[in-house]
């Protein structure tokens, strides 16, 4: 049988974004894990609980699928984790009140269009390794996705849910704006062009990011909002 030749390992910029999304894995984990920890102690139903730390157990397999991809792809040592990032911090004296808004931040805004996102990244993969990483991640955004939605049904049906909607209607625009930030028109260095052989990596130019986060303003988050009476503030993208 003919050798086939060698490949040549893919770029820098392969290696650099599953490298990133290893530690975007561990945050999630991070960031989950405190945020059951606070449904527990203002006594959220221990079904909600438990779907919670299937998320944590998730996004734990999440980082070790990435790691296999970022190794696959010639990555050797990685940089710390950034400490600082991984947890949440109070903001608020109410406990609920911090609840509301990370759920909102995390789940009903970030898992949400998490789901487009990678659901764009996974369409160009066929780099095996990368493909089922995207494959496992792409099914299990889709009910981190559901239990931020379902968590902030649940709260806005208690006694308190007015409060809790004024926490929503005041951190809405920041949050919004700080998405920007992450994947939006505010995005500092992102990714400018990216190769056929990247992408079959999983790898996707900002430019696609900031268009699907555009379309979830009006075809996920105002419509999933307007169902719970939660108005939207003016878009950062409008
Ligand atoms: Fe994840
Ligand atoms: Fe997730």
């Amino acid at each position: 049988m003919p050798r086939r030749p060698a490949k040549e390992p893919p770029s820098e910029l392969v290696r650099h974004e599953w490298a990133g999304r290893i530690e975007a894995e561990y945050r999630s984990a991070a960031i989950t894990q405190e945020t059951v920890l606070w449904l527990i102690q203002i006594g959220a139903s221990p079904d909600l609980v438990r779907a919670g730390l299937r998320i944590v157990d998730d996004e734990l397999v999440h980082a070790e699928m990435s790691r296999k991809v970022w190794s696959a792809a010639g990555g050797e040592a990685l940089a710390p984790l950034d400490r600082g990032s991984l947890g949440l911090r109070r903001e608020h004296e109410v406990l609920e009140h911090d609840v509301v808004s990370a759920i909102v931040k995390v789940f009903c805004l970030g898992e949400t269009v998490a789901v487009p996102l990678f659901a764009n990244l996974r369409k160009h993969t066929t780099v095996p390794v990368a493909r089922r990483a995207l494959d496992r991640i792409l099914k299990d955004e889709v009910r981190h996705r559901d239990f931020g939605w379902t968590c902030l049904e649940w709260l806005l049906a208690r006694p308190d849910a007015e409060e809790l909607r004024g926490v929503v209607h005041r951190g809405l625009d920041g949050w919004l704006r700080a998405l920007e930030g992450n994947y939006g028109d505010d995005l500092q260095g992102g990714i400018r062009g990216v190769t056929p052989e990247e992408r079959a990596w999983g790898v996707a130019p900002w430019r696609e990011y900031a268009e699907i986060l555009h379309r979830a303003y009006t075809r996920d988050y105002a419509r999933r909002f307007a169902k719970l009476g939660v108005s939207m503030p003016a878009l950062p993208a409008s």
